[in-house]
């Protein structure tokens, strides 16, 4: 009985020491970015565990502490915040992996081995954490990417066995975190076409919300992969803790957000699990992809600052070079052009001043041709009737006018009117035996099959092998996977996963030969907008809705996550605001016209010439300078945002109404933000419509610490719907 008291005891002073960090075996494994840690506790024989992850301490020995100082109770497994939570042992909530053994056995527990942490450069540091499971020979590597200065970190998993046959991955999360706080609130974002980034912040409650999509292809048409949580309270511009998270996949996503027992939040991210069990066979290794994420205890400001710099310097391509403007045919012309006709738009992309012209869809298809989003798509000829002496010919007519020529492609997909369809109807991703189901008229190539992956590349391939002028590509996916079933794959579950990584294994093919060309990432407007798909990628079309009204909201929900730099914004025919209020929109990113320019009067064709003369003089700091959102459409009659560049000495300012009711408009100076306080600058109103004056009053010269403490009024108001002020220092 005594025995029995005394282990008792020592039970309990085992698990006190234990989870109060004093317990002496214990490793702490600090992941630190310049402001931020992530710290794991790993004692042999158990999973890692998450102690703390927030604003850095001072003192690193004091880490060991910060468990201790907690008091919400007993989680009785204490494995609710593992830094990767195995099933089918002792864990009962959410698992980041969860397996079937060569053998049949559900279990699952993985150990702490051991970690590594090297520098792969100044900025970036790779940690990874070897766990074990002590029964099968199974095991997995954490692997967590800091980049220091950005605060950012990209965190997945390689999974790997020796067992004596296949092991079937249920669930193979790439990150599981766990943070503390009083309460946690989700902003989150749903959509649809024309409808993106629609954004809800709500508290979460106990039980788990998952975020998700299983559209296979333009797998964001519903929702995102990307979304923030605030802790305590929503975190606003300036204020608040808040950690933003992206997968950085182009499929079906999955993120779970469990509020845990304990008021904790484990958060769980990784590729859908949703009919994609995935046989791994000995001694393959799955690496998940990366989930990315940043932290600001300064509030969504500068988390996004964070994040935007992050995708300008690591992942976007040529994330710090330039962009080209354009004129694009799909809204003047839709399918109906010619050779003429297009040579005519050549001439106007000249006028207009743009650098090139982008032939959108419908040049394709003779059996079939492309007169309508019914038939063709998968032939790649150039249409005979509408143009008989092909691409080359136009671009050597945009050579002639001294402006470049791109070409709009959806080379993932096919009409089943089309050669294509019945010549390899194998290619097909459908049921074998069940009714075909379209989605704009069109299915999706089965892009694990390598043919498939080679048809596709070569497709692009001889485009710029026949044209080498050829200088821009829009790639285009507008269709979902229905049906979803491939002739080459054995395992059918495989397919999901299959076909992300065919399609980049085709991207990677075509950066591989063809680095630096631009190509737009698009998905009948925003449907694939991700941190994976921008690797291979320039810029992105964030939505078909090009209503500047619309657009304020939909680019200022965007800039959360995306530079500006990576966001084509297009001036066109949507919506009812004047042109003016169009082009200063569409100046906020990357500039391009999607209107019959030749119908445009004498003075709109002249501001929109000066719209290109005014963007070409500002453009560097919108591209690669910092981005504050000032003024929230949301919440205001007028939206404010700003752009200042890295040495505060331009800065250019947009404001717009938002809001039709009676003497609407901005009635008070709104601070300005990132300036320099001990300069001097020179605002002045441009962009204006002509045979317009600006504001008394603007144009003037301020102090940084004016500009920043007081603040301009842009005196918006419905006859000033929109003003773009620049603003330079004077020495
Ligand atoms: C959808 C895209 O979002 C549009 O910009 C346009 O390229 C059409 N597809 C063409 O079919």
């Amino acid at each position: 009985m005594k025995k029995l008291r005394y282990f008792k005891i020592f039970l309990v002073l085992f698990f006190v020491l234990g989870t109060s960090g004093i317990y002496a075996q214990s490793t702490y494994i600090p992941i630190e970015s310049r402001n931020n840690v992530l710290v794991l506790q790993a004692d042999n024989g158990r999973v890692p565990r998450i102690v703390y992850f927030g604003k850095k301490l001072q003192n690193k020995e004091e880490y060991s502490k910060v468990a201790g100082m907690c008091n919400q109770g007993d989680d009785y497994s204490g494995i609710l915040n593992a830094a990767y939570t195995p099933s089918g042992t002792h864990n009962l909530v959410e698992p980041a992996l969860s397996v079937t053994h060569a053998d049949g056995n559900t279990s699952l527990d993985l150990h702490y081995v051991s970690y590594e942490t090297k520098p792969i450069d100044d900025n970036v540091t790779q940690t990874s954490i070897l766990l074990k499971d002590p029964v099968y020979p199974f095991e997995v590597t954490l692997f967590y990417k800091v980049y220091k200065n950005d605060d950012v970190i990209e965190q997945w998993t390689a999974i790997r066995h020796q067992e004596k046959g296949a092991v079937t991955l249920h669930k193979f999360a790439s990150a599981n975190l766990y943070l503390k706080a009083d309460n946690f609130w989700l902003k989150q974002f749903h959509g649809d076409w024309a409808k993106e980034m629609q954004p809800e912040e709500s508290k979460l409650t106990h039980g788990i919300k998952v975020l998700d999509s299983k559209l296979g292809t333009r797998a964001d048409l519903y929702q995102p992969p990307v979304f923030m949580i605030s802790l305590n309270q929503p975190a606003n511009e300036d204020d608040g803790k808040v950690l933003y998270g992206c997968l950085e996949w182009s499929g079906n996503f999955r993120i779970d957000l469990e509020l845990d027992p304990l008021n904790n939040l484990r958060i769980i991210a990784g590729i859908n699990n949703h009919a994609s069990e995935y046989a791994l066979q000995p001694n393959e290794e799955f690496t998940t992809p990366a989930f990315l994420y940043t932290f600001s205890d300064k509030g969504k400001g500068d988390a996004s600052l964070k994040l935007q710099r992050w995708a300008r310097n690591y992942r976007i391509l040529n994330g710090n070079g330039n962009r080209l403007t354009l004129l694009n045919n799909w809204e003047s012309t839709f399918f109906n052009f010619d050779e003429a006709k297009l040579k005519q738009l050549l001439k106007e992309t000249k006028k207009l001043g743009v650098d090139l012209f982008l032939l959108d869809d419908g040049w394709f298809g003779n059996t079939f041709p492309r007169n309508n989003d019914k038939a063709g798509l998968g032939d790649w000829q150039e249409n005979k009737r509408k143009l008989p002496n092909g691409i080359a010919s136009l671009v050597k007519e945009a050579r002639a006018n001294d402006v470049k020529f791109g070409i709009w492609l959806e080379p993932e997909m096919v009409n089943p009117v089309s050669q294509l369809y019945f010549k390899h109807p194998e290619w097909v991703i459908k049921q074998p035996q069940r009714p075909e189901h379209l989605y704009r008229n069109q299915l999706v190539l089965d892009l694990s099959n390598p043919q498939v992956q080679d048809f596709i590349f070569n497709t692009i391939d001889s485009l710029f092998i026949k044209n080498p002028g050829l200088a821009y590509i829009k790639w285009d996916c507008n269709a979902v996977i229905y049906n979803a079933y491939s002739t080459h794959l054995d395992k059918q579950s495989h397919l999901y996963i299959a076909y992300v990584e065919g399609l980049y294994r085709v991207l990677a093919r075509i950066r591989a030969k063809y680095p630096e060309v631009p190509m737009m990432l698009c998905s009948g407007g925003g449907g694939r907008v991700d941190y994976a798909a921008l690797k291979y990628f320039t810029e992105f079309w964030p939505s078909d809705n090009t209503d500047p009204l619309e657009r304020v909201y939909i680019q200022w929900e965007y800039s959360y996550f995306y530079p500006a730099i990576a966001t084509s914004n297009h001036i066109t025919d949507w919506g009812k605001q004047p042109l003016k209020f169009k082009a200063d929109v569409a100046m906020m990113g990357k500039l391009g016209f999607d209107i019959a320019t030749e119908k445009l009067n004498e003075t709109d064709l002249k501001f929109c010439q000066q719209t290109v003369v005014s963007y070409n003089g500002f453009k560097e700091i919108v591209w690669h300078g910092d981005q504050f959102r000032l003024v929230s459409p949301w919440n205001s009659d007028f939206a404010s945002l700003m752009y200042v560049n890295a040495d505060k000495t331009s800065a250019v300012m947009f404001n717009y109404l938002v809001n039709n009711r009676y003497s609407a408009g901005s009635k008070v100076a709104v601070p300005l933000k990132g300036l320099d306080a001990g300069k001097k600058y020179r605002v002045q109103e441009i962009n204006l419509y002509p045979g317009t004056k600006s504001a008394g009053g603007l144009n003037a010269v301020y102090s940084g610490d004016f500009l920043m403490t007081v603040g301009l009024n842009p005196r918006v108001n419905s006859n000033r719907a929109s003003v773009v002020l620049k603003i330079d220092e004077v020495k």
